[in-house]
C-alpha cells in the first residue's frame, strides 16, 4: 500500500509517530513559516498539510490542491484559511479548540491585571533607577476588584474569562452573535448592546473570531464611547482593533490604557507609533504558549490529520459541510 505524503510547516512539540506510521512526514525545520511559493508547491503534492495561523491558504493555494485530503491546523482560530475555497475543493478544515481556552483566558487576565496595575511600567522605573522612595501617588492604577468587565465575543473563551471574574466581584456583561441565558445564569453575566458595553465597562475584552464582521469592530467611533478610565484588552486577532484609532485612543486619553497579545500586522513594526506608547502593553501573540497547552494543540491538530488521511470525519472539523 502506498504511503500518504504529510507537509507540517513548524517543528511541533509533540510526537508524528502517529502521523509517520500511516505517512512520510516533511517538517519545515525552519524558525520562520516556509514562503507561500514553498507552501504552493507543498500543496500540489501532499495529502495532508498540518499548518499554524502565520501560512495563508488562501484561494490561490486551495485551487492547487488537487490530492489534498486534510488541512490541519494547530490553532483554534482559522482566519489564515479560505474555508469556503477549502469546502468547494472538498478538503476538510481541522482546528484545536478546547485546549487553549484557560491558558488563553488565564493570559487575557494577566494582561488585564498588568495594565490595570501598570506591572511593566513599574519593572521598566525599577530598572531604570528612577525609583526615589515610596511615594502616595506612585504608579497608581486601576481597582480591578468590584469594577465592570465588558466581553465581546461569549464563546469558549470568553466564558473562562467570566468565570474567573466571579472572584473579583465584577459586574460582567457581554456581547455575543446568540444570546446565552444558560450562561448567564450560571455566571450572572449580562447580555447587553455593543454600545452599552463600551460606555459601561471599565475593562474591555476582546474574545470574538476574526470575521468579516468583526474586522475592525474598534474604531474611533468605539473609543469614543468608551469611559476615558477604561483598559482595553484583545488576545483575539489584532485586525479587530484599527490601530490607527487605537493610537489616536491611547495618545489623546480617550482610553487609559490598552494590552494586546494580537497585531496587525504581526510582528507589529518596530517603527509602529503604538509602541511609543506608555500606556500600550504587546506581546508577541503568546496567550495559548503554556507548555501543557501547546502540546495539547499539537496532539489534537495531528489527530485531526491523521483522521483526514484515513478518510475518517476529522474530530475537529470547521467546515462540516464538507461531508455532506
Ligand atoms: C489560536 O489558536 O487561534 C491562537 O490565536 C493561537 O493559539
Amino acid at each position: 500500500m502506498s504511503r500518504y505524503k504529510v507537509f507540517v510547516t513548524r517543528h511541533l512539540p509533540a510526537s508524528l509517530e502517529a502521523l509517520q506510521r500511516i505517512a512520510d512526514v516533511e517538517v519545515w525545520s525552519e524558525r520562520m513559516p516556509p514562503p507561500h511559493e514553498v507552501l504552493l508547491e507543498k500543496i500540489r503534492q501532499v495529502d495532508g498539510l498540518l499548518c499554524l495561523l502565520t501560512d495563508r491558504l488562501d484561494l490561490q493555494a486551495l485551487s492547487q490542491a488537487t490530492s489534498l485530503k486534510a488541512i490541519s491546523q494547530m490553532a483554534v482560530g482559522f482566519d489564515n484559511i479560505d474555508v469556503s475555497a477549502a469546502t468547494a475543493a472538498g478538503i476538510p478544515v481541522g482546528n484545536t479548540p478546547g485546549v487553549l481556552t484557560e491558558a488563553t483566558a488565564d493570559f487575557a487576565w494577566a494582561l488585564l491585571m498588568a495594565a490595570a496595575r501598570r506591572v511593566v511600567e513599574a519593572d521598566r522605573l525599577t530598572r531604570s533607577g528612577e525609583w526615589r522612595t515610596w511615594e502616595p501617588d506612585l504608579l497608581l492604577g486601576t481597582s480591578v476588584a468590584g469594577a465592570t468587565l465588558g466581553i465581546v465575543g461569549l464563546g469558549r473563551i470568553g466564558q473562562a474569562v467570566a468565570r474567573r471574574a466571579l472572584g473579583f466581584d465584577m459586574r460582567v456583561l457581554y456581547t455575543s452573535k446568540h444570546r446565552k441565558e444558560e450562561v448567564e445564569r450560571a455566571l450572572g453575566v449580562e447580555c447587553a448592546t455593543f454600545e452599552d458595553l463600551l460606555q459601561q465597562s471599565d475593562f474591555v475584552t476582546i474574545h470574538t473570531p476574526l470575521t468579516k464582521e468583526t474586522y475592525r469592530l474598534f474604531g474611533e467611533r468605539q473609543f469614543e464611547l468608551m469611559k476615558p478610565s477604561a483598559i482595553l484588552i484583545n488576545t483575539a486577532r489584532g485586525s479587530i482593533i484599527d490601530p490607527d484609532a487605537l493610537h489616536k485612543a491611547l495618545a489623546t486619553g480617550q482610553i487609559a490604557s490598552a494590552a494586546i497579545d494580537v497585531t496587525d500586522p504581526e510582528p507589529i513594526a518596530r517603527s509602529s507609533r503604538l509602541l511609543q506608547l506608555e500606556n500600550l502593553i504587546v506581546t508577541p501573540h503568546i496567550g495559548s504558549a503554556s507548555r501543557q497547552t501547546r502540546e495539547r494543540m499539537a496532539s489534537m491538530a495531528i489527530a485531526n490529520l491523521v483522521a483526514g488521511l484515513k478518510g475518517e470525519r476529522l474530530p475537529n472539523c470547521v467546515n462540516p459541510e464538507v461531508y455532506r
